[in-house]
């Protein structure tokens, strides 16, 4: 196998197919391509699917676990709750085990709950405490706009001005990606101002994939709070969230973890605030103590750890969807899944080498560390017709103004023989 090292993947890659067919051949992976279902492109051959970081493809198995609820539904109605195959009342907990072995947290830490934007705003309810003399959020400038929006909403909320309020962690001048020295004078000067750092774990755009350690602990030392939106993270690279000493965390399922549009979040908060009564929190009854919960009538008794933060009764058939995924995940284990990834991505950023500086620039970070298998692509004088021409000859992945490409060979179903055929693809259009 290929090999990686702290700085650069080893480039024993060789640019002609057979080097593909070989890896292919030689995957221990190569068989969970079968597990999903691919769209088929103009000729009824699978597409060369690139966006896993926007939408996973749908496991074969997802159908029989949606349709398990869908038949304890009809069979038991509400009796599913107790005596489903998988009873309801309790579905989510086993999903919350396997979650955390993906992010990198304990059981306790893990909850699947509502939607991503959602969750930010549940858990900054918690998290985010702002005084007089402390009340800024620390972002990052190109962060996802909905985080953009979420925290500008929050300063408001509290009476602050959200332009004040803001504090951006700037990619420096013509440069793509920001760096720890910038985020360090930023909390040297202005950290006894900033309440909460909220960082996106991989930044959706530039594929970067920053140090959550490093930055929990710049931000501790400093009194912030530190939260990560791992939307671009999980199911991709190893989070560590524990480890990383972060307070809060979420993402969303749909992406990496192939779990379909719009399927429900899930929530890390550390395990020292597991017990801790006196943090604020919006409740719901299904945060409340599962014993006594449908005695309906006692006073509010929070559950320890993540759970406690749930306010409803969890969507059955989307957790359905989830634990299909998650078996897979945990079948294969993230430890391989990252191996090949960094193998696939090295392979995908060769090949795009050899297109020439001329014409495209990769955005993304070339250390393996610091990112996951996305590849931003900055095609030079290029605009959305080749974004177009590129779907039309079966490559799916997505393009952001003004001329980059996103591309994700996802290790779960992407191969070599993918990466190969796009990047000739790729090539055919800009030689047109
Ligand atoms: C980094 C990031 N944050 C937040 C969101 C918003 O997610 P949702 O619509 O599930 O709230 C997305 C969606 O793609 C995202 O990529």
């Amino acid at each position: 196998m290929l090999e990686t090292q702290n700085k650069k993947t080893v480039s024993n890659y060789k640019s002609g197919l057979d080097f593909a067919l070989e890896q292919d051949q030689k995957d221990e992976l190569a068989s969970y391509r079968n597990q999903f279902h691919f769209p088929k492109d103009k000729n009824g051959r699978d597409c060369i699917y690139m966006t896993g970081n926007s939408l996973g493809l749908q496991p074969k198995s997802t159908k029989d676990y949606v349709n398990a609820v869908m038949e304890d539904w009809a069979n038991l109605a509400v009796e599913g709750h107790f005596n489903g195959k998988n009873p309801w009342l309790s579905y989510q907990e086993g999903l919350a085990e396997s979650m955390a072995k993906i992010v990198g947290a304990k059981p306790i830490e893990v909850v699947v709950m509502n939607t991503l934007t959602a969750n930010l705003h549940f858990l900054m309810a918690s998290f985010y405490k702002p005084t007089k003399t402390r009340f800024k959020i620390l972002i990052e400038a190109d962060a996802f706009p909905s985080d953009k929006y979420a925290v500008e909403s929050q300063l408001r909320h509290h009476g602050f001005d959200d332009k004040e309020g803001l504090v951006l962690w700037k990619a420096p001048k013509n440069k793509d990606l920001v760096n720890y020295s910038d985020l360090e004078t930023i909390l040297e000067t202005q950290g006894h101002e900033i309440a909460l750092i909220l960082i996106g774990a991989v930044n959706y755009y530039t594929g970067q994939f920053y140090d959550l350690k490093r930055i929990t602990e710049l931000g501790h030392k400093h009194g912030c709070i530190v939260g990560f939106d791992c939307a671009h993270g999980a199911g991709n690279v190893a989070l560590n969230l524990h480890d990383s000493g972060a307070d809060f965390a979420s993402w969303c399922t749909y992406k990496y973890l192939n779990s379909g549009p719009g399927s429900i979040a899930a929530c890390f908060v550390h395990e020292r605030h597991a017990y801790n009564k006196n943090l604020n929190r919006f409740t719901g009854w299904w945060g409340h103590n599962k014993e006594t919960r449908f005695r309906m009538r006692d006073d509010f008794d929070q559950l320890p750890g993540a759970a406690g933060w749930q306010l409803s009764n969890p969507p059955v058939l989307s957790l359905a969807a989830i634990k299909a995924s998650l078996e897979i995940f945990n079948e294969v284990g993230m430890e391989k899944l990252i191996k090949k990834s960094k193998n696939l991505t090295g392979y995908l950023e060769f090949l795009l080498k050899q297109l020439g500086e001329d014409t495209i620039k990769i955005i993304t970070p070339n250390n393996p560390q610091e990112r996951g298998c996305q590849l931003s692509i900055f095609i030079k004088n290029a605009d959305k017709t080749l974004h177009d021409k590129f779907t039309e000859a079966g490559v799916i992945s997505d393009w952001r103004e003004p001329n980059v490409i996103r591309c994700a060979p996802a290790p779960l179903y992407n191969s070599y023989q993918d990466v190969y055929y796009l990047v000739e693809r790729l090539k055919a259009i800009l030689n047109e």
